[in-house]
């Protein structure tokens, strides 16, 4: 593929028309791959490690609840906002007793097949964020029963990207948030040294204090604080490579790498109940995780199929011990690096 943005030559006028069409040509290559992925509703990958079904994940869940109660180590969710989006099938405007009926529904099936320690992550907007919680934590739902087994929560994290819809009328919305709970029962898995970054106390100030800490993690490194953005970790936008067609709401790959690594390890079984365009089904495959996906679009099932066979669009780990300091480095003007 050209690298245009590296080239000072290219004319800074035609640069944006030329990423246009790379990023067309590469669209069409994959919605060619796509079309030979013939109409099912279960795709495995050869070997054996990764399932893809087709339909409500509900339905899914509930018919392989005998064979997956308890045994899986990670649940990523990331399901339709209801923001009345245009899903290739699903209905994205539902009223707002119905996706709360149907949130309850999938939360509880989730809950059931994690495991004794396992991690239950779900990335929501502000609109459903508070209920979510509550529920999580055992209090009751309207109309609804409590959770029978309430979860921890770890970390209330947010997802900050830059590009939210410009409004005038209110603040601009810049994040959605990522719950973080787990289940009791057994020790969770956290695999902090797979996610460090650089401080900013190395970063910024080069404090000699960061080359010998007492917290056990290496010199210069810190576990990431809760607020996720940085390099790769934006919003993806029409001409990014990692872009899949039709899908305006695919998750940066960096994103389901810090979760997967922190909260699983090689051989666990990770499953997503929204696979979407398939980011998470890429990275655990990548990271070889077993893994399990449920996507209610078959166009949607085919294209992650497909993504999870190629593999990621940039060799995992490149954020990994970056810094995310949003100051230079005292004494210089530059942008500091790892
Ligand atoms: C927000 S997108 C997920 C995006 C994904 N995280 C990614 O990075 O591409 C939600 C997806 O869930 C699918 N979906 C909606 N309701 C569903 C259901 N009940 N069961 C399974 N999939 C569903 C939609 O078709 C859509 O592709």
């Amino acid at each position: 593929m050209t690298r245009l943005r590296s080239n000072p030559e290219t004319p800074k006028k035609k640069r944006g028309s030329y990423l246009k069409e790379a990023a067309d040509r590469r669209q069409r290559e994959i919605a060619e791959r796509i079309s030979k992925i013939k109409l099912q509703d279960h795709y495995q990958t050869t070997d054996r490690t990764c399932d893809v079904f087709v339909g409500d994940c509900r339905q899914i869940l509930r018919s392989r609840l005998a064979e997956l109660k308890s045994q899986v180590h990670l649940v990523f969710a990331d399901p339709p906002f209801n923001w009345n989006r245009a899903y290739d099938r699903w209905d994205d405007n539902l009223t707002e007793a119905n996706y709360l009926e149907l949130t309850y529904e999938w939360i509880d099936l989730c809950v059931q097949v994690l495991r004794p320690g396992g991690a239950f992550w779900i990335n929501i907007p502000d609109d459903w964020a508070a209920e979510i919680v509550c529920y999580l934590k055992g209090r009751p739902a309207v109309g609804r029963e409590p959770l029978e087994t309430p979860l921890t929560m770890q970390n209330w994290c947010i997802w900050h990207y830059r590009f939210g819809q410009n409004v005038t009328e209110r603040f601009i919305n810049s994040k959605v948030h990522a719950l973080y709970f787990t289940k009791g029962g057994a020790e969770r898995t956290w695999n902090s040294q797979e996610i460090l970054e650089l401080s900013d106390r190395a970063a910024i100030y080069a404090d000699p204090r960061t080359q010998s800490k007492k917290d056990g993690m290496p010199p210069g490194l810190r576990v990431p604080m809760d607020v996720w953005y940085g390099e790769y970790w934006g919003r993806i936008q029409g001409n990014n490579r990692e872009r899949r067609g039709y899908h305006d709401n695919q998750l940066p790959e960096v994103y389901l790498e810090r979760v997967i690594r922190s909260c699983s390890n090689e051989g666990d079984l990770v499953i997503d109940p929204f696979l979407g365009s398939g980011t998470t089904g890429v990275v655990a495959h990548n990271l070889r995780r077993r893994f399990l996906g449920c996507e209610y679009s078959t166009e949607n099932a085919r294209s992650a199929f497909d993504r999870i066979e190629h593999g990621p669009v940039r060799p995992l780990g490149q954020a990994r011990g970056k810094s995310t300091a949003i100051f230079p480095a005292r004494g210089t003007r530059k942008k500091p690096t790892a």
